[in-house]
C-alpha cells in the first residue's frame, strides 16, 4: 500500500530517499514526504500528488545537511489526501512513517491522549503521539517502543526518527519492511527494489523485533535480547526495476512473459519433485484476491478436469470471515504476487490456525505469505512494477498447470505435456501482432460499457480480461457466463455495444456460439477471441494458436492484457499507476 524507505550513513540521504521513493511509487502515490535529520534538527517536507511534486518542492527548499532520514509514499486509508495527512507524521520528539492500519486509534486516544491536539486524521499521528508520550515518561526509547507496540492493534511497518537520538528505528507487524546493509550505511525499505542501487544485502525483520540502525551497525532485538539475524543476498538487478525502452512497465512486463515463463518452467519441469503432489488431498480451497483469484479459477478448471480433485475458489476477503468446512484432507492454496495482501494473509492464518495444510504460490520470496505457508512454490516473475499484474498472473496459471500435471501423473491419469515447452514461442508470435490489437481497440476505446462472455475455462479468462480493462482503461465492463446472459442482463445489450467473446473450449464451443448469435441479433458488436481458424467470422476475429486446453489460457490472457493496455493508451489513462489503486494491498 504505502512505501517506506529510510537511510543512515555517510552520504546525503535526500537523493537516496528520493530515488527509493520513485521505486516504491507503485505501492501508493497520492502524497509523499521526507524527513531529514542531523544532530540538531529534523526537517519535514511533504507534498500532495506524485513523487515528482515532492521532488520539485525539495528542489525549491533550503535543506539541512543531514545524515539520516525517512520517506514515504502514501495510499490513503485513514484521512483524505491532504498535506496534513501525508507522512512523515510528527509528535514533538518523534517523526515517523507508517505502512499499515491501526485499528484501535479511538481507544488509544481516549485512554492515553485525551488532551492531545491532533493535526491530522491519520492513525499514524496516534502512533507518533503515543510513542512520544511513552518516551517522555520512560526516558528510554526501547521501553517506549515496547510499550507503544504492546498497545497497537492492527498492522504496521514503521520508520522512526527521535530528535535527541542519532539513530534510526524500525519495527513491523504484518506489514513488509526489510533492513538493507551497505558499507557503513544502512537502509530500511518496504522492498528491496528501493535500495538495490546501493546494496543487495538485506535482513528480514520479524513481527515485534526492534531494529536500531546507527552509523556503525544495525542491531535487532526482541524483549531486550539481541538477535543474530541472517544477512541475505538479493539477485535483483536495477534493470529489473526500470522501464528500459518501453513507455510503460505494463507493456515491458507483458513482453517479458515468454522469458519468465521459460525460467519458471525450467525450474520446475526439470525437477518435478519441487512441486507438491496433491493426490492425498480430496478437496482444495484456492484463496486469493483479484487477478490471483482469477488465475485460481483457471486452476480449478484444470485440476478438476485433469487431476480429478474437487476445488473451490474464493476471494480471501470473504473466506477469512465465513464458516469453512475443513476435512483432514483439505489443502488451502493461497495465490499472491506480492505475498503481502492482507486478506490473503488472514485466510492463510485461518487455515494455519485450523492446522490445515497450506501451499502458497508467490512471487516475492521474502513476503509474509511465503514465510507463513507450510509449502511454498515461487514463480520466477522478477519484479512486477505496473499496478496491473500481467506476467505474474501468467506464471500463477503456469504453476497451477504444473501442479495439475504432477498430480494427474501421480494418479495415473492421462495428461499431455508435449506442448508446454512451445508456449513461449507462441507468446512471441502473439507479441509480433501488436498492430492488429492496436487496430482492434479502436472499436472499444470509446465505449463506456463492455461485456466479456465465455463458458467454463473461457469464462475464467473473461473475468481477467474484464478486470484488466476496468483497471487500466477505466471502462465499465462485466464478465458473464455466456449462458447466463439471457436471464436478465441481455436487456443491457444495445446497438454497437462491444461484446468480447472467448471461445476456446471445444467441449462447449457450440453453446457459446449460440450465445454470440443472441447478442449479435440484439445489435452487439462481437470481438471473438478463439483458437479455431474455421469459426464463422464475427465482427472481428482474433485467432490465437490452438494448443491443449491445459495451456490455452496462457495464450489468450496475454491478448486480453494487450487489448487493455492499448485501450488505456488510446484513452490517455495513467497506465502503470491507475487512479485509486496500489500494487500491494496490505490493508483489509
Ligand atoms: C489486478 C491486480 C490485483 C491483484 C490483487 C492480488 O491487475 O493486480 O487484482 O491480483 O490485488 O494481489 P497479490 O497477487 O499481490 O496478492
Amino acid at each position: 500500500m504505502c512505501g517506506i524507505i529510510g537511510y543512515i550513513g555517510k552520504n546525503n540521504p535526500k537523493d537516496i530517499l528520493l530515488n527509493g521513493l520513485k521505486k516504491l511509487e507503485y505501492r501508493g502515490y497520492d502524497s509523499a514526504g521526507i524527513a531529514l535529520k542531523n544532530d540538531n534538527s529534523v526537517q519535514v517536507i511533504k507534498s500532495v500528488g506524485k513523487i515528482s511534486a515532492l521532488e520539485e518542492k525539495l528542489n525549491r527548499e533550503e535543506l539541512i545537511s543531514a545524515n539520516m532520514g525517512i520517506a514515504h509514499t502514501r495510499w490513503a486509508t485513514h484521512g483524505n489526501v491532504t498535506l496534513e495527512n501525508a507522512h512523515p507524521q510528527v509528535a514533538n520528539k518523534i517523526t515517523l512513517v507508517h505502512n499499515g492500519i491501526i485499528e484501535n486509534t479511538k481507544e488509544l486516544k481516549e485512554k492515553f491522549l485525551p488532551t492531545y491536539q491532533f493535526k491530522s486524521a491519520t492513525d499514524t499521528e496516534v502512533i507518533a503521539a503515543l510513542l512520544d508520550k511513552f518516551y517522555e515518561e520512560e526516558k528510554d526509547i526501547f521501553m517506549a517502543l515496547s510499550k507503544t507496540l504492546n498497545n497497537l492493534k492492527g498492522s504496521y511497518a514503521l520508520g522512526i526518527l527521535v530528535s535527541d537520538i542519532n539513530k534510526l528505528y524500525a519495527v513491523r507487524k504484518n506489514s513488509p519492511l526489510i533492513v538493507g546493509i551497505g558499507k557503513n550505511e544502512y537502509f530500511i525499505a518496504s522492498d528491496i527494489s528501493a535500495i538495490i542501487n546501493y546494496t543487495n544485502k538485506y535482513m528480514l525483520l520479524n513481527d515485534d523485533e526492534i531494529c536500531e540502525l546507527s552509523y556503525e551497525s544495525v542491531e535487532v532485538s526482541k524483549d531486550g535480547v539481541i538477535i543474530d539475524k541472517e544477512v541475505k543476498t538479493s539477485d535483483l538487478i536495477d534493470e529489473d526495476t526500470t522501464k528500459g525502452s518501453y513507455e510503460h512497465f505494463m507493456l515491458k512486463e507483458i513482453m517479458e512473459e515468454d522469458k519468465v515463463f521459460e525460467k519458471t518452467l525450467d525450474k520446475y519441469l526439470n525437477n518435478m519433485d519441487l512441486l507438491l503432489d496433491l493426490k492425498n488431498y480430496n478437496e482444495i480451497h484456492i484463496v486469493a484476491c483479484g487477478s490471483a483469484m482469477y488465475a485460481g479459477m483457471i486452476g480449478k478448471s484444470l485440476l478438476e478436469e485433469y487431476a480429478d480433485i474437487k476445488v473451490s475458489v474464493e476471494c480471501a476477503s470473504e473466506y477469512r470471515y465465513k464458516k469453512i468446512f475443513y476435512t483432514d484432507k483439505t489443502l488451502v492454496i493461497l495465490i499472491s504476487q506480492s505475498g503481502e495482501t492482507a486478506d490473503t494473509i488472514a485466510a492463510l492464518r485461518k487455515a494455519n490456525d485450523a492446522s490445515i495444510d497450506t501451499l502458497a504460490i508467490v512471487n516475492v520470496k521474502t513476503s509474509t505469505i511465503a514465510r507463513l505457508a507450510k509449502y511454498k512454490l515461487f514463480i520466477e516473475a522478477g519484479v512486477e512494477v505496473a499496478v496491473a499484474t500481467t506476467k505474474a498472473y501468467l506464471l500463477q496459471v503456469l504453476l497451477l498447470v504444473l501442479l495439475t500435471i504432477k498430480t494427474a501423473k501421480s494418479k495415473g491419469l492421462a495428461v499431455d505435456v508435449s506442448e508446454i515447452k512451445e508456449i513461449p514461442k507462441y507468446l512471441r508470435e502473439i507479441f509480433t501482432r501488436k498492430d492488429e490489437f492496436r487496430g482492434i481497440v479502436k472499436e472499444i476505446a470509446h465505449s463506456e460499457d463492455i461485456f466479456f462472455i465465455g463458458r467454463q475455462i473461457d469464462y475464467a479468462m473473461s473475468l481477467e480480461g474484464s478486470l484488466k480493462l476496468k483497471e487500466v482503461a477505466y471502462i465499465h465492463s462485466e464478465a458473464y457466463q455466456a449462458g447466463e446472459l439471457k436471464h436478465g442482463t441481455i436487456s443491457l445489450i444495445e446497438e454497437n455495444m462491444p461484446v468480447i467473446a472467448i471461445v476456446t473450449d471445444d467441449d462447449i464451443k457450440d453453446k457459446t456460439l449460440s450465445n454470440i448469435i443472441e447478442v449479435k441479433s440484439r445489435g452487439a458488436k462481437v470481438i471473438l477471441i478463439t483458437n479455431d481458424n474455421f469459426l464463422e467470422k464475427s465482427d472481428i476475429n482474433i485467432v490465437v494458436p490452438k494448443v491443449n486446453k491445459l495451456y490455452q489460457s496462457m495464450l489468450v490472457v496475454p491478448v486480453l492484457q494487450l487489448i487493455a493496455y492499448y485501450t488505456a493508451m488510446m484513452r490517455g489513462c495513467e497506465i502503470d499507476k491507475p487512479k485509486n489503486l496500489a500494487k500491494s494491498v496490505t490493508v483489509e
